[in-house]
């Protein structure tokens, strides 16, 4: 019957109030938290995944450092893309089984404090999900956008960031299916009593520089240094002075990015990642000092064969080449390899010389990476054209 219902709404759509009846009713159908004991507006954000995809790492600290209350759940990576658990087991010791105790505390007392999804948040959708997959119903809109929405509002936050990603690495691959997707999440939010705010943003390209486990939460460890990427900084300051601005912490969107912008400078958003990392039994020695991360035993340069312009970046194959080096899984039970992955030294539109560097990649296993190396090939293009550089922040929903 479920599946009948599900291929009825792919030809039939939902009206907004089926939609919202189906997102409460999947979100009741398991554990609901209770955050109202935490003082404040109680933020959360979520992307629809992506390749590169560090942001939580950046923003979380960095929101909670200027007085936002994080409540984050956040999954492991599938796939081509990643998951902020598994970056984060970078550090030594670093889990993510609270108790709901636990976790309302430390949000009580460092502003920020992450869990994996439980078995029993939303376990109606896990099963409508696995039933999607088999009769070819995943891709409806209204579908999509509940199944989402049940689990965020099921993680009890009152103000929600969404992070809508667009482009060859990203779920929703084109701009319009991607606003359509937002629009209908912020409805979706707004109607069950949520403060909502979706950004589109780009993933045409890997996001930042760096792709891998260690290597992304390096990355974000320059960014919280000020020595970020420009486009992820830019990510993390469009969706950071959103949710400071939802929060009610500041009173437009410059002071909510000067407020960002001093905590980064100030060294106090980097001391509230350590503060969280220490939390949750990490090791925050490594927050002051990355090189302790452990790297790979080999890399290699990969370098451009002719002058030109970098033209395409594809975000799949780069992830694929990432879980062919062994830095993500093909099935959930897979065990994966954290220090392997790529940085690259450019980006698309950026000029570049024959036998000049476009990525280094970072292995241990000579077989995965003779196996990787072709897809990466593929997937950049150079072209004798100048290019232009893709924007990273596409449009935002309120
Ligand atoms: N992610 C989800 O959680 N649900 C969907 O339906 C699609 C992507």
């Amino acid at each position: 019957q479920m599946s009948a219902m599900m291929m009825a709404v792919c030809f039939q759509n939902m009206t907004q109030k089926e939609t919202l009846a189906l997102t409460l009713a999947m979100r009741d159908s398991g554990d609901v938290l209770d955050l109202s004991g935490i003082s404040g507006v109680k933020t959360d954000k979520h992307s629809t995944g992506g390749v590169g995809d560090k942001t939580s790492i950046v923003l979380t600290p960095l929101v909670a450092s200027v007085g936002c209350k994080v409540a984050k759940m956040s999954g492991r990576g599938l796939g081509h893309t990643g998951g902020t658990i598994d970056k984060l087991e970078s550090f030594p010791g670093f889990q993510t089984s609270l108790t709901t105790e636990e976790f309302i505390k430390q949000i009580e007392d460092i502003g920020i404090a992450l869990i994996g999804q439980t078995k029993d948040l939303a376990p109606a959708d896990k099963k409508l999900y696995a039933l999607r997959d088999v009769t070819a119903t995943v891709d409806q809109l209204s579908l999509i956008s509940s199944s989402i929405m049940s689990k965020k509002l099921a993680s009890g936050a009152d103000a929600i960031v969404l992070d809508v990603k667009c482009g060859s690495g990203a779920f929703m691959k084109d701009y319009d299916a991607a606003v359509a997707l937002a629009k209908e999440m912020v409805k979706i939010g707004k109607n069950a009593g949520r403060k909502m705010s979706a950004l589109i943003t780009d993933m045409d390209q890997p996001l930042g520089y760096a792709v891998g486990n260690t290597l992304e939460v390096m990355e974000a460890i320059d960014t919280l240094n000020g020595h970020g990427p420009a486009d992820f900084t830019e990510l993390v300051m469009a969706l950071g002075s959103r949710m400071v601005l939802l929060s009610g912490l500041a009173k437009d969107e410059e002071s909510a990015e000067s407020l960002l912008k001093e905590a980064i400078r100030s060294g106090k958003a980097l001391d509230r990642l350590a503060a969280f990392v220490a939390a949750q039994g990490g090791n925050p020695d490594y927050v002051y000092h990355p090189e302790r991360f452990e790297t790979s035993t080999h890399t290699y340069d990969f370098c451009a064969e002719n002058d030109g312009f970098i033209s395409s970046i594809r975000c799949d194959s780069i992830g694929n080449v990432s879980l062919l080096l062994g830095g993500g899984r093909r099935v959930k039970t897979d065990s994966i390899d954290l220090s392997v992955g790529l940085v690259f030294d450019k980006k698309v539109g950026d000029p570049i010389k024959a036998g000049e560097r476009i990525a280094k990649v970072f292995y241990n296993d000579h077989k995965k990476f003779t196996e990787a190396l072709p897809v990466l090939k593929e997937a950049v293009t150079i072209s004798s054209e100048p290019v232009q550089k893709n924007k990273i922040v596409l449009a935002r929903f309120d």
